[in-house]
């Protein structure tokens, strides 16, 4: 099963850039962005580091304005935060440390107002989805970094958005750690159709989960391919060692250096 139906685009951004500052000390961060993802699939962002992949990713959850173009969820233009539409992951699990696992989860649903009782349940219908069901109470200094991550993306489930921003969720987690992560978020998805924006600067993980990777040029960054990702769901570990997993990375890689990809390098020190 693919995510990737034959689906209207739910984000649609043309021609995005962004520039910051003013005057002498001006940064091109993004130029001339067009993309569109399609609802309920899975889309990876790569590119090397400084190529304005966090820009992209605030703008597009409505925290940051563009300079240029326009970005649209479901055709009406972002402009703010969106917290029944979008809902955003960053790589630090940005948790309250004096709440538990489950308040941290319910709070946002509390600032918008949800009923407690609705509230309660929801927060632990998502902490059971992430695999924490027994871990309601814990502080986040409690739990691994898995843990808080999982907890985090409980927190933007828990919303109820259509659509999950991720902003290198994983970047902080041991290689391990970071594919099992990887494989529950695959579960997640399938669950609930959500779509899915993430950014990693690995390719071995934008190719293993997505349907579709747009490749990033460095800064300013523009959108320099859009991949299809066509192995079957679910996907399993070991294509990761498959040629056409290979072809994949080489030429991503090769788009980014002009050179061959040596195994298992991401693009952090790109
Ligand atoms: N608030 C800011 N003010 C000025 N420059 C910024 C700001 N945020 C990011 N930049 C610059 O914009 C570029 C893109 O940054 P960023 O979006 O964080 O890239 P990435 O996430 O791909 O590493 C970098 O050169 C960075 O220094
Ligand atoms: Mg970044």
């Amino acid at each position: 099963m693919t995510g990737l139906v034959s689906a209207a685009p739910v984000i649609r951004t043309r021609l995005l850039g962004k520039t910051y500052g003013s005057g002498a000390t001006t940064t091109t961060a993004l130029a001339d962005i067009s993309f569109e993802v399609p609802e309920g699939s899975f889309v990876s962002i790569v590119g090397p580091s400084g190529c304005g992949k966090s820009t992209l990713l605030q703008i597009l959850g409505g925290l940051l304005p563009a300079s240029q173009g326009e970005v649209s969820v479901d055709g009406i233009a972002v402009r703010k935060p969106m917290p029944g539409k979008i809902a955003m992951v960053f790589q630090d699990a940005t948790l309250l440390p004096w709440k538990t696992a489950i308040e941290n989860i319910e709070f946002p649903l509390d600032v918008q107002g949800v009923p407690r009782a609705e509230r309660l349940a929801r927060s632990h219908e998502m902490l059971e989805l992430v695999g924490l069901a027994d871990f309601a109470g814990r502080y986040p200094h409690e739990l691994s970094g898995g843990m808080r991550q999982r907890v985090s993306i409980a927190r933007g489930l828990a919303q109820n958005p259509r659509i999950i921003l991720m902003d290198e969720p994983f970047g902080a987690l041991d290689e391990q750690t970071r594919l099992k992560m990887g494989q529950e978020l695959l579960r997640i998805w399938q669950a609930t159709g959500k779509t899915i924006l993430l950014i990693t600067h690995s390719l071995t993980e934008a190719l293993f989960l997505s349907d579709t990777v747009l490749v990033m040029s460095r800064r300013p960054g523009r959108i320099i391919d859009t991949l299809r990702v066509d192995l079957p769901r679910p996907r399993d570990y070991d294509m990761i060692g498959s040629p056409e997993f290979g072809a994949a990375r080489n030429r991503i890689w090769h788009l980014l250096t002009g050179d061959d990809a040596p195994g298992g390098q991401g693009l952090a020190e790109l």
